[in-house]
């Protein structure tokens, strides 16, 4: 969806490009609503996640946050049509679920420290029921939650600045031990 496609010139070509910056919009609508999600997660911070891990995670998490109008700026300054941006949502929203469930399994199946485990419990899928009951614990969003953030960005007047704390991310960015042992 968002890679290079052979052939196209002049207005198609355009279109095409509008609408992928379209799609990165949406998608960052859902990474900031992640990583604000993140940041304020307690529940994480006693889940027994190695403090680095957790410290790297936040670090995107805020970093998400820090930046979530840019590609939404972007794509209202090239096409400021409500339905360009409805639809790109449209699409984005079933997909990040498609992609995100995948993901999880992708990382539960390489995790060294799962390695111990017994086969059955490795290789059971993870679906649905899952992440919804990892949600009740507060260590997942809830799908119900993630729906919502959906909904908002369908609203005519959205903008991404009217949600979510810049001085929290710009304030943990400074305060990680992760970037702060990088630098
Ligand atoms: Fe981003």
């Amino acid at each position: 969806m968002l890679g290079d496609r052979e052939g196209l010139s002049g207005k198609a070509a355009e279109q095409y490009l509008l609408e992928r910056v379209a799609i990165v919009a949406a998608i960052e609508h859902f990474t900031a609503h992640m990583g604000h999600w993140m940041l304020n997660a307690k529940a994480l911070d006693e889940a027994g996640i190695d403090p680095t891990m957790l410290d790297l995670l936040r670090w995107h998490a805020a970093e998400e946050v820090e930046h979530r109008a840019v590609a939404y700026d972007l794509a209202r300054h090239l096409d400021r049509r409500y339905m360009r941006r409805a639809r790109a949502m449209i699409v984005v929203a079933p997909l990040m679920g498609v992609i995100w469930l995948r993901g999880t399994r992708f990382m539960i199946a390489n995790d060294p420290e799962l390695r111990g485990l017994p086969a059955p419990d490795r290789k059971r899928k993870i679906g649905w029921r899952a992440l919804r009951r990892a949600g009740k614990r507060g260590l997942l969003p809830r799908p119900r939650e993630l729906g919502g953030a959906a909904l908002t960005y369908l609203k005519p007047k959205f903008h991404p600045s009217q949600e979510y704390s810049t001085s929290q991310a710009v304030a943990y960015l400074a305060s990680s031990q992760a970037a702060r042992a990088a630098h």
